[in-house]
């Protein structure tokens, strides 16, 4: 039985609070942070003032938002920077996912820890 519970149950255990622990892609976080979070704020209130489509718009096209950020050399760096293009589909989903609309209310961990600016 004790075998059985090392073998097993204690790998489990692991592999099931490292899932929870990820419950958002802290990844993204850290990239939305980086790059928009200086004037945007924290990445979760940034998601909340647009709803889906909202931010599907912004996305749609390349350009779009650069366009918003014209008169804004430093915003133009990051929308038109490397590690913005890369992550650009992992940013949407992001966004998407913490939009306006999805009920979606964070507690704390070590990125975040419930504010709102
Ligand atoms: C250096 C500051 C700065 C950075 C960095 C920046 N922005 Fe902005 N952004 C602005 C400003 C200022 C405006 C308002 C422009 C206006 O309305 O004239 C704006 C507007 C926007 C808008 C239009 C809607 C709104 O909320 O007003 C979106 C969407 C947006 N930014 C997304 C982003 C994203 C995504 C990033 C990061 C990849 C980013 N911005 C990085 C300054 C910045």
């Amino acid at each position: 039985m004790q075998h059985f519970f090392l073998k097993l149950l204690v790998p489990a255990l692991l592999i099931q609070s490292l899932y929870a622990a990820e419950k958002y892609d802290s990844k993204t976080f850290r990239v939305i942070t980086k790059e928009c979070g200086m004037c945007h704020g924290t990445p979760f209130y940034f998601a909340k003032q647009k709803d889906e489509d909202g931010w599907m718009e912004y996305f749609e096209e390349d350009q779009t938002l650069v366009k918003v950020h014209q008169k804004d050399p430093k915003a133009l760096k990051s929308v038109q920077g490397k590690r913005f293009r890369y992550y650009r589909e992992d940013i949407l989903k992001f966004f998407i996912d913490n939009s306006k609309y999805s009920g979606v209310v964070h507690g704390c961990d070590a990125n975040f820890c419930g504010t709102h600016h």
